[in-house]
């Protein structure tokens, strides 16, 4: 039995923990394979609104398992915070949540490296969430990271104090003023830590082998976006995971020959938060049209994000990365009363036109070149069916279905579990 996956094909915020959440009854395994908790997955059902940022999104499902992948990094605070936001839920979580020993755990002082590093760049800053993303990752490619597995061995506290010592050097070469106090941050990590050691802990890889063995059906959720891949992003203002296809299999262990469909999504526009280039940025009274409609602010941070027109360069190049079976095009609604949409298909690369993402797209290097559509003025989140579509939104949905060569199979017309249309 094939692994799906759900992927993120921009700067992430597409609308991921939404459609998880649509999608959950078809599978019977949830997993999460990269990032950690600078993601924040938005569900919204029965009237309530719900964010996850380290618990995959199946968690809401009665029959979902939902697993951790080795490749998420975790962070015990924000972890106990997650569980203890689920207890009016009356989920059980010891059987339904299943944490891979290889997961590497984020540390107070992983947070503070973050926050120096990011002081010390000035105006190069990253835009980073500030959650130890970067530092953890770079201590796991340096093999010196701590895992969940570390915490069944009686010594844990000397690995952490080791590592935690090694951080505080780190901290006082950077020679930026960071206020903390490392006893209070220290006492929370280690409550927090044995909360967490009350969960489930497997080899992951295993599980999941025994699963697709059986049958069960899986489905390996992304974090963030494809252009934010360590790889593939806009480097270095992207994150520290690879977020594409190939990363479920390593957060995962899951064989490459074991990917089945591969669901890709996308926001009806373009959204980023954090610095780096955006070539469809807009700074103009439609870019705050999308931001106020589309309520375009970060799910973890709270920050708001940068709009513009939907970058089809950049979406094609996501879609050819990972191998995109099926796309999904969410927040349809917030594009509602624009009289024209516009869509960049290509892009004005140092004098020449180019439809391809060159190795550099920043503003002083690509100008985007649009196509003008018709705009739509219906109300899109009361609609139930594709019939009800309006024509110029179908032109748009067919105008995009026909340059990135994949059907497009879901319209999201709203935040709620309900808001979703399958065509
Ligand atoms: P970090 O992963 O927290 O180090 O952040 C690196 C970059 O990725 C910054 O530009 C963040 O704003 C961005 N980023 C990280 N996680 C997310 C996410 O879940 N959604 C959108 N942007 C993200």
């Amino acid at each position: 039995m094939a692994v799906d996956l759900l992927l993120g094909l921009q700067w992430g915020d597409e609308g991921k923990g939404k459609i998880v959440d649509v999608l959950t009854k078809d599978y019977d395994i949830i997993a999460r394979f990269q990032g950690g908790p600078n993601a924040g997955h938005t569900l919204e059902f029965d009237g309530i609104k719900h964010v996850l940022h380290t618990i995959p999104s199946g968690i809401f499902h009665k029959n979902a398992i939902n697993v951790v992948g080795n490749g998420v990094v975790i962070d015990p605070v924000i972890f106990k915070k997650e569980l203890d936001n689920l207890k009016k839920f009356d989920i059980d979580i010891k059987s339904k949540l299943l944490i891979s020993r290889k997961a590497h755990l984020i540390l107070p002082t992983h947070r503070l490296l973050d926050a120096a590093s990011e002081a010390s760049k000035g105006k190069a800053k990253i835009g980073s969430t500030l959650k130890g993303i970067g530092p953890t990752y770079m201590d796991k490619t340096g093999r010196n990271g701590m895992r969940i597995g570390d915490l069944e061995l009686d010594d844990w506290k000397d690995k952490y104090r080791a590592l935690a010592n090694k951080h505080e050097a780190m901290i006082d070469f950077y020679d930026v003023d960071i206020q903390y106090d490392l006893k209070d941050l220290e006492s929370d990590f280690c409550e927090a830590v044995e909360e967490l050691k009350k969960l489930t802990f497997i080899d992951s890889e295993e599980y999941l082998y025994q699963a697709q063995k059986k049958g069960k059906k899986i489905l390996a959720e992304g974090a963030q976006g494809s252009l934010l891949d360590i790889d593939f992003g806009t480097y270095p203002f992207v994150t520290s995971s690879n977020t594409t296809a190939a990363g479920a299999c390593t957060g995962l262990g899951v064989a490459p020959n074991q990917i089945g469909d591969v669901k890709g999504i996308f926001k009806a526009y373009t959204t980023r938060v954090g610095s780096g280039p955006f070539p469809t940025e807009l700074f103009d009274e439609d870019g705050e049209t999308m931001g106020r409609v589309g309520n375009e602010f970060g799910a973890t941070t709270g920050r708001p994000r940068r709009c513009g027109w939907l970058d089809l360069v950049a979406l094609k190049y996501a879609v050819q990365i990972n191998g995109v079976t099926v796309l999904m095009m969410m927040k349809g609604d917030v594009l509602s009363g624009f009289k024209k949409i516009k869509v960049c298909t290509a892009y004005n690369y140092k004098g020449e036109t180019i439809s391809h993402l060159p190795y550099n797209i920043e503003v002083e290097n690509v100008t985007p070149i649009y196509t003008e559509m018709e705009g739509w003025k219906q109300d899109l989140t009361k609609m139930t069916s594709a019939d009800e579509l309006p024509k110029n939104l179908n032109a748009y949905i067919d105008f995009l279905e026909t340059a990135l060569e994949v059907p497009i199979k879901i319209v999201s017309v709203g935040p709620d579990r309900t808001q979703t249309i399958h065509r």
